[in-house]
C-alpha cells in the first residue's frame, strides 16, 4: 500500500510495511539482539526479507516481537495498550511501533525518555491518562513522530523545550486540560506543525512568539478558554486576521474580560485596537532599563568631574600663559602704574573737588 501525502491526515494515516527505512530499522533491531555482529551485518538483509510474509499477517499477539507485553500489536505496526490500566508507559517499546494508543490509562506522569527505542513512531495518543506532569525530555528520541495526541488530561504547565524536539509534529493536542499558560519555548520551532488544539484550557492570553516559529500552521483550535481582551491578544488577533477560519468556530470566539469589552468576538479586533498598546518587553529589555537609570546617573557624574576639572585646568594654565605672556608694554610708568582701591579713592575725590 503506498504511504498516504503525508501531511493531509497524519493523525490517520495508515502505517505502511516495507520501505527502505523499515528495512534498515529490522537490521538495527536484529543487530542488537543477536551476539555475532560482524556475521549479522552481512547477513542483515536477508533476515529481513524472510520476516516480510510473516509480518504481513496480523499476529494480534501480546507480547510478540517489539510488542509491549501488555498491549496488542499488529503487523502494521499499532501497538493497541488503549485502556489497560497501565500506571506508565510499557516496557519493550521497538523501532517496529508506529502507532502507539496509549489512551484511557493511568499514566500520570512521563519521566526523561519515556519512549525511548520508538524511534520510529508515527503517532502517540495519550488522551485520557490524568497525565499531570510531562518532563521537558520525555519525548525525545522521537524524531519521527507526525501526530501527538495529550488532550483530555490534566496538565497545568509543560516545561520549556518540551515539544521543540519533534521535528516532524503535524498534529498536536493540547486540548480540554487545565493550561492557563503556554510558552513560546514549549512549542519551540515546529516547522511542519499544521494544527494546535488548544481548545478547553484556562488560556487567557498567548504569549507573543508562541505562533511565530509555526509557519506551517493553518489549524489552531482556541474555543472554551477565558481569553481576555487585553493588549496581551495582539498577538494571536493578528494571526487570526492573517487565517481566516482556522478553525470552524473562529467567529464565535469571544473574549471575556476586562468588563467594558466582555463577549467581544476575537477575530473582529482590528490591529487599531491595540494602537494604545506599548510593545512589550522581554527581560533582557527591562534589566538593561533599570541598570540604565543608576548607570547613566554615574556616567553624568564622572563626566560632571571630568568636564569640570578639564575646564578648571584649561582656565588655571590660560590664566598661567596670560601672565607669562604680558609684555612689558611700555617702561614702567608712575602715572599709569597700576591703581591701587585707595589711588582709586583719591583719583576720584579729586575729580570731584
Ligand atoms: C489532528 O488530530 C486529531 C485527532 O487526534 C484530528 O481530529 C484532527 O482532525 C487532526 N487535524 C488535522 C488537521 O489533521
Ligand atoms: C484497541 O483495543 C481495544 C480493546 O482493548 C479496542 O476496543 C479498540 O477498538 C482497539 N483500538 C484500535 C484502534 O484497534
Amino acid at each position: 500500500m503506498p504511504q498516504r501525502q503525508a501531511g493531509s491526515e497524519p493523525c490517520r494515516t495508515q502505517v505502511f510495511q516495507g520501505g527502505l527505512a523499515a528495512a534498515l530499522m529490522r537490521c538495527l533491531f536484529f543487530l542488537s539482539r543477536l551476539t555475532p555482529p560482524l556475521l549479522l551485518l552481512l547477513l542483515c538483509p536477508l533476515p529481513v526479507r524472510a520476516q516480510a510474509p510473516t509480518a504481513s499477517a496480523p499476529s494480534g499477539t501480546p507480547g510478540a516481537q517489539g510488542c509491549p507485553e501488555a498491549c496488542a500489536c499488529t503487523a502494521g505496526g499499532q501497538a493497541n495498550c488503549s485502556g489497560r490500566a497501565l500506571p506508565v508507559v510499557p516496557a519493550g517499546l521497538s523501532w517496529h511501533v508506529r502507532r502507539l494508543l496509549l489512551d484511557h490509562n493511568r499514566v500520570r506522569a512521563l519521566p526523561p525518555g519515556a519512549f525511548v527505542g520508538a524511534g520510529a513512531l508515527l503517532r502517540l495518543d495519550l488522551r485520557e491518562n490524568g497525565l499531570r506532569w510531562v518532563h521537558a525530555r520525555a519525548f525525545w528520541g522521537l524524531s519521527a513522530l507526525q501526530c501527538l495526541d495529550l488532550g483530555a488530561n490534566q496538565l497545568e504547565a509543560l516545561a520549556p523545550g518540551t515539544f521543540a524536539q519533534l521535528r516532524a509534529l503535524r498534529n498536536l493536542s493540547l486540548a480540554d486540560n487545565r493550561l492557563a499558560r503556554l510558552e513560546p519555548a514549549t512549542l519551540g520551532a515546529l516547522p511542519l506543525l499544521r494544527a494546535l488544539s488548544l481548545q478547553n484550557n484556562e488560556l487567557s492570553e498567548l504569549a507573543p512568539g508562541v505562533l511565530a516559529d509555526l509557519p506551517a500552521l493553518g489549524a489552531l483550535g482556541l474555543r472554551g478558554n477565558p481569553w481576555a481582551c487585553g493588549c496581551a491578544l495582539r498577538p494571536l488577533c493578528a494571526w487570526l486576521r492573517r487565517h481566516p477560519r482556522p478553525a470552524p468556530e473562529t467567529e464565535a470566539l469571544l473574549c471575556v474580560s476586562p468588563g467594558r469589552l466582555t463577549l467581544s468576538p476575537l477575530a473582529a479586533f482590528p490591529d487599531s485596537a491595540f494602537s494604545h498598546c506599548t510593545q512589550p518587553l522581554a527581560a533582557r529589555d527591562l534589566v538593561v532599563i533599570c541598570s540604565l537609570g543608576p548607570v547613566s546617573f554615574l556616567a553624568s557624574l564622572a563626566a560632571c568631574l571630568a568636564l569640570g576639572s578639564v575646564l578648571a585646568a584649561w582656565r588655571a594654565r590660560r590664566r598661567r600663559r596670560s601672565a607669562a605672556r604680558r609684555p612689558p608694554r611700555r617702561p614702567p610708568d608712575p602715572g599709569s602704574a597700576p591703581a591701587s582701591p585707595a589711588d582709586l579713592g583719591r583719583v576720584a575725590a579729586c575729580a570731584r573737588t
